[in-house]
């Protein structure tokens, strides 16, 4: 089982990454947050002021990525350059860069290798875009999740609102709908479901619901 790989893609609000985490736990699993790469590329690049149209550095910038995942008490920490980067990432600011550079083939080309490293030490499960397109084509199990954009911004909003935060609906249903539209029209991987992967629609589900049923096709192999 040391090479057994579950993708989980879809669109940005899904449940994806609750989910990967639930499911990395109940089959022991690692995990590969792809999406962390990327907003790390962005943080990365916003600190050293690099544009978005200066491909070639923003490449280098994500082939060079000091990153380390640790584990702790508090779930997995994220750094950057040895700094903790965990919640830093999550910003507004550093996920409208991510998606922007999620765009450029380069970019994406320099992080392949990094994802792929992730599968061949036990079972992984592995959440983003285009993991069961691209970066694992040939994975134990397929997911796409997926959510209408009103529901995915319900439950952003939410989120936001128990962190204190005064949003706008309307412009999270926009800001939703503009991110999908950019993931699913780029060249370079866009985010559509592999032709074998199950589609799971979690717009009437909850967390545990669509647990269950990931669970009723994967195991893995003993
Ligand atoms: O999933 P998350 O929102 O953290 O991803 C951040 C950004 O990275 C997304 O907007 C998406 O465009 C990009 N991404 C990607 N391919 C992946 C994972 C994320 O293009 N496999």
């Amino acid at each position: 089982n040391k090479d057994f790989v579950v993708t989980i893609d879809g669109p940005s609000g899904a449940g994806k990454g609750t989910l990967s985490q639930l499911l990395a736990r109940e089959l022991g699993a690692t995990l590969l947050d792809s999406g962390a790469l990327y907003r790390l590329v962005a943080l990365s690049s916003l600190d050293k002021s690099i544009a978005v149209d200066s491909v070639d550095e923003l490449a280098v910038c994500a082939r060079d990525l000091d990153v380390q995942f640790s584990s702790s008490a508090s779930g997995v920490r994220i750094l950057l350059e040895g700094r903790d980067v965990t919640t830093a990432i999550r910003d507004e600011r550093v996920s409208m860069q991510a998606s922007a550079i999620a765009a450029l083939e380069p970019v994406r080309a320099a992080l392949l290798q990094r994802q792929r490293d992730f599968a061949g030490h036990g079972p992984l499960v592995a959440d983003g875009r285009d993991m069961g397109t691209t970066v694992f084509p040939r994975a134990d199990f397929k997911f796409y999740l997926t959510a209408s954009a009103e529901a995915r911004a319900q439950r952003r909003y939410a989120q936001l609102v128990a962190a204190g935060e005064t949003v706008d609906m309307a412009r999270l249903v926009a800001d939703i709908e503009a991110r999908d539209e950019r993931d699913q029209s780029r060249a370079s991987s866009p985010l559509r479901p592999a032709p074998d992967a199950r589609i799971i629609d979690s717009t009437e589900l909850n967390i545990e619901e669509v647990l269950q049923q990931m669970l009723l096709h994967v195991s893995v192999p003993g």
